[in-house]
């Protein structure tokens, strides 16, 4: 062979390689900062330089572990989030991220319209990004203390002294929680129990498949016991080899004749990135609100929080439940926080229960999940379970109560069994003749979809027949005071109700919906200019407030009067009210948003992780844009703080 050609003959061959691994080539760099992050939530810089010609559809990729096939990311954002990088080819972004307890890799890729695959598409609509074109990928980045207990939330047990509290860790070494009246001498100790699951566990698709499957890690839980009443305790997770928890606090629960609570359905998670399902930003506000109540209330005063239903919205996406407890840990790890399950945590097509009158009801939309994650990551009272009839551990935490301060707390699942003859039934039944009045005088019940709404949700007009039939004669004789529901994403208050009647008896039950703490797909109730062809939802005289703003309620009971207050998360203010007398009576009085909370305060300085992912979903929504593919619904719900049209089928 001439030498003289070979140079030329490589010259020539060059662009054959790069097509096929455009990386070996590529000019494109990609940096992280720092390598080591402290902690979970801390915020990670990337920066990206080198990319020629730069496409609006140019994207980052976010993998853990790192070495996911390309295809198998947790999440993107598009590169031209940073407005420099449309001219320059280089930019940077800031993501808070959660301990997956596996690293995180990033990777550049383009993408070009002629690529998009229309049916590769998330929950949104929006086409997935591919990943023919990889350009560059980063050094994987870590957690300092990867081995600490992390994801910390209290709960009540069946015992007025004890409080129970549960962790997540990357191993299953024990681990212990020491408590005490002092931050410095946690003198009690108690090992914790540790459980996990597994990708066969998960019944259905994504939760048991590549692409939803991340290791859950080992969940962790202990009580501590013998506590005296109404005392602050401080208390640590943790072990001396595999590292403490800060310490939080807690106080026990005591003999008060008076309680507080945050209630809310429906919340979410948020994400600083773009995923497979959608995520609630909202429920950044959701939560911040509640601290800034939290600190109001200061630490001297017991309270606990009350989330009916659609909790995370992983949707077999395992990650967002990292997110998720991430996200609540500032308020979970000092109050009980308190759960049933809703449709998403649950719902997939071998259900057990599904009577013939369901078939349209029960679903998918638990992503496969069947409850396995709902059930093993929180531990609430009682000993409620049903087999799932997969090799899938049974499903708990289905129906419970508990008493705090006047009120007695009940909690149920529309999810599984509720009729007569049912476990459920019996225990309702059971649960609501045996309340003694005279020690809580108001009795409030908790489910996830709801015996009364007036939005367009058609597809549980079932469902609420038969609570009707068979639940609300229950709920009349026993003269609940207060009934609570999520599942549609907005607040409504009815009258006191019988059969669609308002009814000016004392004692009949007011319900009210409260699932607008996050998500945001919804009917409308108001007619549109531009949707003129839309249906209309006329407000019926039993419906006395329909709130569209995202939000929670804080429920605040003495020995005389229960007061429910709808809060809105855009300016953090009581929007509605209504008091219940302990006859049962509803009365009125104006609205001045401080019951119960002693002082007015503001929580920021404990929030800091919140808020930057606040800006970094806003960078969320502008990528939406670009791709011009985001649906109208998000767009409405979380930049404008309008009604959202409707999607009835995500509820
Ligand atoms: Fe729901």
């Amino acid at each position: 062979m001439n030498m003289d050609l070979l140079p030329r003959l490589l010259l020539l061959l060059l662009p054959l390689f790069s097509l096929f691994d455009s990386s070996s080539q590529s000019p494109v760099s990609i940096s992280v900062s720092p390598t080591v992050l402290a902690n979970s939530g801390d915020t990670l810089r990337i920066r990206w330089t080198g990319v020629d010609s730069p496409s609006d559809l140019d994207w980052l990729g976010i993998y853990s572990p790192p070495d996911s096939p390309d295809d198998l990311f947790i999440g993107y954002v598009f590169l031209s989030s940073d407005p420099a990088y449309r001219t320059s080819g280089s930019g940077s972004i800031s993501l808070p991220l959660p301990n997956l307890r596996a690293n995180y890799s990033f990777r550049v890729f383009r993408w070009s319209k002629s690529e998009i695959d229309p049916k590769k598409l998330d929950h949104d609509h929006n086409p997935i990004p591919g990943t023919r074109h990889h350009l560059a990928t980063s050094e994987p980045v870590g957690f300092l203390a990867e081995r600490r207990p992390e994801q910390v939330h209290l709960s009540f047990t069946d015992r007025d002294d004890e409080m129970r509290v549960m962790f997540v860790t990357g191993d299953k070494e024990e681990r212990l929680v020491r408590f005490g009246k002092s931050e410095r001498k946690l003198q009690f100790s108690v090992k914790s129990s540790v459980d996990r699951y597994e990708r066969e566990d998960m019944c259905d698709s994504p939760a048991n498949e590549t692409s939803g499957w991340r290791d859950p890690g080992w969940i962790h839980s202990a009580v501590m016991k013998g506590l005296k009443k109404g005392v602050r305790y401080f208390y640590q997770v943790g072990s001396d080899s595999g590292g403490w928890s800060p310490i939080y606090r807690f106080t026990s629960r005591d003999d008060s004749d008076e309680v507080f609570a945050f209630l809310f359905g429906d919340m979410g998670t948020a994400t600083p990135y773009t995923t497979f399902s959608r995520t609630q930003g909202e429920s950044i506000s959701t939560m911040k609100w509640i601290l800034r109540d939290l600190e109001a209330l200061g630490p001297s005063k017991p309270s606990f929080v009350s989330h009916i239903g659609d909790i995370s919205y992983a949707r077999g996406y395992s990650w967002l439940w990292d997110h998720f407890f991430t996200q609540i840990e500032p308020v979970a790890a000092y109050v009980p926080y308190h759960v049933c399950i809703g449709n998403h945590e649950y719902d997939w097509p071998a259900q057990p229960w599904k009577p013939d009158w369901a078939q349209t009801i029960y679903g998918k939309d638990g992503g496969g999940e069947c409850g396995v994650p709902y059930s093993l990551r929180f531990s609430m009272p009682g000993n409620s379970s049903e087999p799932t009839g997969s090799r899938a551990p049974a499903t708990r935490n289905l129906y419970y109560s508990f008493d705090v301060g006047p009120v007695h707390f009940v909690y149920m699942s529309t999810e599984t069994n509720f009729l007569p003859g049912s476990a459920q039934y019996d225990f309702l039944k059971n649960d609501l003749e045996s309340v003694d009045r005279e020690r809580t005088p108001f009795v409030v019940m908790q489910g996830h979809r709801p015996m009364y709404t007036t939005s367009y949700e058609s597809r549980d007009a079932p469902i609420r027949a038969k609570m009707l039939e068979h639940l609300e004669p229950l709920f009349i004789e026993n003269r609940v005071t207060l009934a609570l529901w999520g599942h549609v994403h907005r607040y409504e208050r009815f009258c006191p109700l019988r059969n669609f009647t308002c009814s000016a008896t004392e004692g009949y039950p007011v319900h009210v919906v409260i699932g607008m703490a996050g998500q945001d797909w919804q009917p409308l109730w108001q007619p549109r200019s531009d949707h003129l062809a839309d249906p209309v939802y006329p407000q019926p005289a039993r419906s006395l407030y329909r709130g569209g703003e995202f939000g929670y309620t804080r429920l605040f009971a003495s020995r005389e009067k229960l007061t429910l207050s709808y809060v809105g998360n855009h300016d953090g203010k009581v929007h509605d009210k209504v008091e219940i007398l302990a006859s049962g009576l509803v009365v009125s009085s104006p609205i001045d948003g401080t019951e119960g909370l002693q002082k007015a305060g503001a929580a920021e300085s404990s929030f800091s992780w919140f808020m930057k992912g606040a800006s970094v979903l806003i960078l969320g929504a502008f990528m939406g844009y670009i791709l011009g593919y985001v649906s109208h619904a998000q767009r409405e719900g979380t930049m404008r703080w309008r009604w959202t049209p409707v999607k009835n089928d995500d509820v």
